[in-house]
């Protein structure tokens, strides 16, 4: 197993090359991603032929799966979801907003992993922000302001019955479920410390961050704006340029992320699957 760490000019990330997932892994080979995956937050595996049953295998040597509201899973396979855009369609690309994935959830998921299946020839990027890396550079004034503040996070925006997929009028080929219940809240530390490592991580995001606890919508707005703009820097952000077979799997504790346009006219596909936190 070869180790690649941190490509310049990105300061997290890694590639993994020489191991084969489609076959039975070892705890030690396991043992061993898990590390680095903690490490690089980001971690891909270039050039392998997976089925789904293998893909599953793999993601399953990690933890259960996690709950996925608001996506139907492939007919094939019941913890898979498809995450695909066709060359006819004309929507937003799905994920298109910077996010964790369901901080919403009393339980977030651990880990998300995608395995590409069908690239475009340009476009198509998905990007990472280290909001752990942010947390350790964020200024004392900025600390000291949310040190103990609460993030209230909601699915109402993307999945509410009034929220974003169930009012756009443009067709979409992903299966998404929209539904009353994605009204609720859950509050979250916006400073949190990261549950098998010792670190702290800013957990707030744009899309399912609606609010601070004990404040008004209007200070909420100011700080979170502030901690957006401390985030996406360019030193905290990571593209991954996807190749068809590869496996990236990354922490949603301390990354967000989000999936870039500019392939209209293409297919792209890609298979998902969330393990809980
Ligand atoms: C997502 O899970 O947010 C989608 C990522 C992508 O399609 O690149």
């Amino acid at each position: 197993m070869k180790v690649t760490k941190k490509f310049e000019p990105y300061s997290f990330g890694a590639m993994i090359e020489n191991i084969d997932l489609s076959a039975d892994l070892t705890a030690d080979q396991i043992s061993q991603i898990r590390s680095v995956w903690i490490d690089n937050q980001v971690v891909f595996f270039p050039n392998q032929k997976l089925t789904n049953e293998q893909f599953a295998r793999f993601a399953r040597y990690f933890g259960d799966y996690g709950e996925d509201p608001y996506l139907r899973a492939m007919p094939e396979h019941n913890h898979i979801v498809e995450v695909k855009r066709s060359k006819e369609e004309k929507t937003s690309p799905f994920g298109g907003t910077w996010h964790s994935d369901w901080s919403f959830l009393n339980k977030p998921p651990a880990m998300t992993l995608l395995y590409s299946k069908i690239i475009p020839p340009v476009g198509g990027d998905t990007l990472f922000a280290s909001t752990k890396d942010a947390c350790t550079e964020l200024s004392s004034a900025l600390r000291e302001q949310v040190k103990n503040l609460s993030g209230i996070h909601s699915a109402m925006l993307p999945y509410a019955d009034n929220g974003f997929y169930a009012t756009e009028s443009e067709e979409r080929s992903m299966d998404i479920v929209t539904s009353k219940e994605a009204r609720a809240t859950q509050r979250h530390p916006v400073i949190k410390k990261h549950n098998e490592s010792n670190f702290e991580t800013l957990f707030v995001n744009p899309v399912y961050t609606v609010g601070i606890d004990n404040k008004d919508d209007i200070e909420a707005g100011t700080i979170l704006s502030s901690l957006y703009e401390h985030i996406l820097q360019d030193r905290f952000i990571y593209r991954h340029k996807w190749d068809e077979d590869t496996l990236l799997m990354w922490d949603n504790r301390s990354v967000m992320h989000m999936a870039e346009g500019g392939y209209d006219g293409y297919d792209r596909l890609l298979h998902r699957i969330t393990i809980a936190g």
